[in-house]
């Protein structure tokens, strides 16, 4: 296998992209056919970190405005799989009617997956916590990508991975990679400190709107439910800001 290049806004994987070669179907498609669906891919190496929180909240609250495809590439673990069956078995209905979960398991399928659900409005890409191709392709089809990180400096630490995959998916195109705050606590050190160590550690911005350590967000995974949809005014509160500025990155 050989290097991700750039020739003329078009990708190639290795030195003979061809028909033979995986990337090609990326390679046409972004060359030529970027879908409509905006993607946010929720991408981090460490496991834990809050991925799958992030893609279902997101996910969950994004359908009540549009069509959503939460594409769970984490299997078989499926924690936004599931999440979307105890949705549609306990809630159903309107709930469930512009929310469409599938699955990939290859950066071959997702590219494939990304193609198929281009009419949607947003796709959510909850990635898996390994440094490979399906991770690297996550963030390049994405028009943002969130990387959550626990509002601590050891977790930050442990997070130092995800920079050079974001450095190689850079080699394809331009990735708007941001750090989400996750599990932020008041009694840890405040966001100034942590943001400008995130800053050193990471080289990445960091959104304003943080998620906070709260029941809530457990509770509200076990429900199916996003944690606006189980009355935690707090909760709902820093994911609407989360969605608005979401929305401003994505020029929605
Ligand atoms: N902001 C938060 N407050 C409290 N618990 C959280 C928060 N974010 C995630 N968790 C919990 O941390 C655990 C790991 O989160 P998860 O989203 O499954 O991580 P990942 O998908 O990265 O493995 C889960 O039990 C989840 O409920
Ligand atoms: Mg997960």
């Amino acid at each position: 296998m050989g290097e991700w290049q750039l020739r003329s806004h078009r990708v190639f994987w290795g030195a003979q992209c061809g028909a033979a070669c995986l990337w090609q179907p990326m390679c046409e498609w972004l060359g030529h056919n970027r879908a409509m669906a905006k993607i946010i891919s929720i991408v981090q190496v460490k496991g834990g970190a809050g991925r799958s929180t992030l893609s279902t909240n997101i996910a969950g609250e994004l359908s009540k405005r549009g069509h959503v495809v939460l594409l769970d590439c984490d299997m078989p673990q499926g924690t936004s799989a599931s999440w979307y069956a105890v949705r549609q078995e306990l809630r159903g209905g309107e709930l469930v009617e512009r929310l469409v979960l599938d699955t990939a398991a290859s950066h071959a399928e997702l590219i494939a997956k990304a193609q198929e659900h281009a009419g949607a409005d947003f796709i959510v890409i909850d990635c898996p916590p390994r440094i490979a191709e399906i991770t690297r392709a996550a963030l390049v089809l994405a028009d943002l990508a969130l990387v959550p990180v626990g509002a601590s400096l050891p977790e930050l630490w442990a997070s130092s991975d995800v920079v050079a995959l974001v450095e190689e998916a850079r080699k394809v195109g331009p990735v708007d990679a941001r750090v989400v705050w996750t599990r932020f606590r008041a009694n840890t050190k405040s966001a100034r400190e942590l943001s400008a160590m995130a800053a050193k550690e990471l080289g990445l911005p960091i959104m304003v709107s943080a998620l906070a350590l709260r029941v809530a967000y457990p509770d509200a995974m076990g429900e199916g439910l996003t944690v606006a949809e189980v009355g935690d005014k707090a909760a709902k509160t820093e994911l609407v800001e989360l969605l608005a500025e979401i929305a401003m990155h994505m020029n929605t």
